[in-house]
């Protein structure tokens, strides 16, 4: 496998006769009108297709409040010019559910900051474009379950719904470590409820309740090896959803609800003998990725497909589409040619990680119809974002496009395409993985390759020296 980086493709032809020659089947329109239509959501105009994926960037203090590093990302997000904000960054609903000790926590006493927080973000987009009528905001709430790490960076505290036996393995949980019990799931539910009503306080228009990327939520989905009412059944392992959503309802009267949702799980992937990404090796039926089809590396969707109506008849029509975890198989989920210094060289091109998630997308978008999706991974494609966008909202197969790094190192990318302006190449997300690689070692996330700010920070310097070390190690 030669893969060609995609600034090496510069035309549209060059590009898509690369997919031809790779069989990876992408949507691309030559002209990215599409992007500029505004979507109608329970009689509200949204003003454009492009959405800003959730980013943190491990740097808050440590209790939980945002520091200016936060608000910079977050007047950044405002500046983008896209019109959906999808949960700012991951906030924790109580401390024990952080990913680090950095991440961002709502509580009683961090609401009025992360109510300025949003503020910040909507003046920013005013002063840029104008008007925020129709912009919507929301906060996506979280409990990192099996990755919460949130006193020391060196120590992981997990919480478990049940051993798995592939990622126990990986993460060094022993088999008697303690699983979260019914009664613990019960008060987090209340934890949920309570932050949702906090958010509706701060002025956000809907939460995220994260279903996504490894973390609790998203391990409910897997759980069915869990005996009680938590686990096992489709109905039970997405009873802690439900229970949310029906506490929310009267506690939160008229704040939407969104889902970020890994749609499709592999197993964990490992470092090969060549330094590309391998599949751990599993015997027989592997049971635990939400949307896969047992083998460990083909996908399902008849059990996502149920989730998105059961989200239908609880009345909620925002989806986030994602895939897999960044902790144990980053290439489905943030393809990127330079993987993260913990992580294992590309199994595949990227191209084929960013095809696979546009075409599940589009095939829940077809499948149910009435919800309104918004797709992601797209800051692989770079120059050809624009087109691949404006392509998979041409042809329904999303709603919103939505992404995440390329924001980090070129805020005001969906303005400039939504204005017909000529992309500046020196801002392009080349996917060096420095945002992923300088919170594994510890620092603040940041584009360190291309965002001058960040490369004036002493962390930079950390991250270079850790890196070579790692390389020589
Ligand atoms: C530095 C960094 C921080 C992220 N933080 C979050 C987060 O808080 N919540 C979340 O759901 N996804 C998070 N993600 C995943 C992104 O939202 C997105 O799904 C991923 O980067 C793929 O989209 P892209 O190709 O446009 O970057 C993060 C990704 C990166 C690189
Ligand atoms: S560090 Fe910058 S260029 Fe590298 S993946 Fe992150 S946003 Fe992209």
């Amino acid at each position: 496998m030669k893969i060609r980086r995609i600034a090496a493709l510069k035309t549209a032809d060059e590009f898509q006769k690369y997919l031809r020659e790779n069989n990876i089947a992408l949507p691309f329109a030559e002209k990215t009108a599409a992007l500029n239509t505004p979507y109608q959501l329970n009689g509200k105009t949204i003003g454009n297709r492009f959405a800003i994926l959730p980013m943190e960037g491990w740097d808050c203090t440590l209790d939980g409040h945002p520091t200016d590093l936060v608000r910079r990302r977050w007047a950044n997000f405002g500046r983008s010019g896209a019109k959906l904000i999808w949960g700012g960054e991951a906030a924790a609903v109580r401390m024990d559910g952080r990913a680090n000790p950095h991440q961002l926590v709502i509580n009683a006493d961090t609401l009025q900051d992360i109510t300025d927080l949003r503020q910040l973000l909507v003046a920013t987009h005013k002063e840029n474009y104008g008007r925020t009528d129709d912009v919507l905001v929301g906060l996506q709430l979280t409990h990192s379950g099996r990755f919460a790490c949130p006193h020391d960076i060196n120590k992981r505290e997990p919480v478990i719904l049940y051993h798995h036996p592939l990622l126990d393995k990986k993460f060094g949980i022993p088999a008697d470590y303690p699983v979260m019990t019914d009664d613990e799931i019960s008060r987090l539910v209340q934890d949920y409820i309570r932050a949702t009503e906090l958010a509706q306080k701060a002025g956000f228009d809907f939460v995220d309740i994260k279903h996504c990327h490894g973390y609790l939520g998203h391990e409910f989905l897997s759980a069915v090896e869990r005996p009680g009412k938590y686990g096992g059944s489709f109905e039970n392992r997405t009873r802690f959803f439900s229970e949310i959503v029906q506490g929310i309802r009267p506690q939160a009267p008229g704040i939407g609800i969104g889902v970020r949702l890994s749609a499709f799980d592999f197993v964990p992937f490992q470092r090969g003998a060549d330094g590309k990404g391998e599949p751990v090796k599993y015997d027989g039926y592997y049971p635990y990725a939400f949307g896969g089809d047992g083998t460990g590396t083909g996908i399902e969707l008849t059990e996502p497909v149920l989730f998105l109506k059961k989200l239908l008849s609880l009345g909620i029509k925002l989806v986030c589409i994602t895939a897999g975890s960044p902790y144990y198989n980053p290439h489905i989920q943030r393809p990127a040619l330079f993987p993260p210094v913990d992580a294992y060289q590309p199994p595949e091109d990227p191209l084929v990680g960013t095809a696979r998630l546009i075409s599940m997308t589009a095939a829940l978008k077809k499948t149910v119809p009435e919800l309104t999706i918004v797709g992601s991974g797209y800051s692989y494609l770079q120059e050809w974002l624009p087109n691949v966008a404006a392509g998979a909202v041409a042809n329904g197969e999303a709603d919103f496009v939505g992404y995440g790094r390329m924001v980090l190192s070129y805020p005001e990318f969906a303005a400039d395409v939504l204005n017909g302006k000529t992309l500046k190449k020196n801002k392009i997300c080349r996917t060096f993985s420095d945002c992923t690689t300088a919170p594994r070692l510890g620092l603040v996330s940041g584009c360190f390759p291309l965002d001058e700010y960040y490369r004036g920070l002493p962390d930079y310097e950390c991250l270079e020296c850790s890196k070579q070390q790692t390389k020589k190690g």
